[in-house]
C-alpha cells in the first residue's frame, strides 16, 4: 500500500513539473522576445496563404517557412512558428511578444511607420481571381462588382484606391481562404490577392473553373519583408542571413521547389540596394 501511494505521488509530481515546464517556456519566450541574445525566435504567421504559409497535416509549411528556416539557421538562431492569424501577427509584433512576423507581408510606407522590415525577399503583385467565364478583363472592370479580399491586405488597399474607402461592394474576410470560398459560392465576383496565391489556387483546383487576371497598370510591384518590432536589434543579423541565403543558392532552390521556376534575382537584388 505504501509503495503504491509513493508511486502515485511520484507520478503526480512528474506531471506537475512537466506542466510547469511548458507554461514557463511559453511565458519566458514571450517576455524575452525582444532580446536579440535569445536563441529561439518566436515567429508568428497567418498560415492560410498557400503556397507561402499554410497548414499541412498539422504543420506550418510553405515557401516562407523554408526560407525563414534557412535564414534563421544561417543567422545562428532557432525558430519556433506560431499560427496566430493575420491581424494578430501585427498585434504580436506591436506588443513585442514575437520576434518576427512572417506572412508574405508587403513592405510599404504605411507599415514602415509602425514596424521594421528585413531586406525585401520576394517580388509579388496583386492579381484578380475570377470564374472562367467572367467578363472581367482588368481592375477597372471591378467597378460595381463584388470583390472579396483579406481584411488589412494590400489587395484591399488596391481596390480602395480605385473605388474608394467605404465602398459597399468590397467584402473583407479574416483570411484569404474565406475570400476565395466567397467567390466559389457565388457571393463575390472576384478575389484580389497576391499573384502566386491566386495562381496556385486556380491551378490546384481546376474543378472550380477559375482564371487569373493580371493588371500591371493598376496593381504595383510589391516586395515581401520579414517584419520586426520597431527598433529590433535582430534586423542586422537577419539581413545578413537573407543576403547569404540568396547568394549561396539556397533561395533559388527553395523558390524552384515551390514555384517550379527560377526567381528574378536581379530585380530582387536591385530592390535590396
Ligand atoms: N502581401 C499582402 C499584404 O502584405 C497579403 C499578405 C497576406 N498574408 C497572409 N499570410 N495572409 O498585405
Amino acid at each position: 500500500m505504501k509503495k503504491i501511494s509513493a508511486l502515485l505521488w511520484m507520478v503526480t509530481l512528474v506531471f506537475v513539473l512537466a506542466s510547469c515546464g511548458t507554461s514557463q517556456t511559453e511565458k519566458g519566450g514571450g517576455k524575452k522576445a525582444a532580446d536579440s541574445e535569445k536563441k529561439t525566435l518566436r515567429i508568428v504567421t497567418d498560415a492560410a496563404y498557400a503556397p507561402f504559409e499554410y497548414m499541412d497535416k498539422g504543420n506550418i509549411v510553405g515557401f516562407d517557412v523554408d526560407f525563414v528556416k534557412a535564414v534563421v539557421k544561417n543567422a545562428g538562431y532557432k525558430a519556433e512558428f506560431d499560427n496566430v492569424g493575420w491581424d494578430p501577427v501585427f498585434v504580436e509584433i506591436t506588443n513585442k511578444r514575437a520576434d518576427i512576423g512572417m506572412s508574405s507581408i508587403t513592405i510599404n510606407d504605411d507599415r514602415k511607420q509602425t514596424y521594421d522590415f528585413s531586406l525585401p525577399y520576394f517580388l509579388s503583385t496583386n492579381k484578380i481571381l475570377v470564374s472562367e467565364n467572367s467578363q472581367i478583363k482588368n481592375a477597372k472592370d471591378l467597378k460595381n462588382k463584388v470583390v472579396a479580399v483579406q481584411n488589412g491586405t494590400t489587395g484591399q488597399a488596391a481596390i480602395e484606391k480605385l473605388f474608394g474607402k467605404n465602398n459597399e461592394n468590397l467584402k473583407k474576410f479574416e483570411n484569404n481562404n474565406l475570400a476565395i470560398m466567397e467567390l466559389n459560392s457565388g457571393g463575390a465576383d472576384a478575389v484580389v490577392a497576391d499573384n502566386a496565391v491566386v495562381e496556385v489556387y486556380a491551378k490546384n483546383n481546376p474543378e472550380k473553373k477559375l482564371k487569373v487576371i493580371e493588371d500591371s497598370e493598376n496593381f504595383d510591384s510589391e516586395f515581401y519583408g520579414l517584419m520586426f518590432p520597431k527598433g529590433s536589434k535582430l534586423k542586422t543579423d537577419i539581413d545578413k542571413a537573407v543576403k547569404k541565403v540568396i547568394d549561396d543558392g539556397t533561395y533559388e532552390k527553395i523558390y524552384k521547389k515551390w514555384f517550379g521556376r527560377n526567381p528574378d534575382l536581379n530585380k530582387l537584388k536591385a530592390q535590396q540596394e
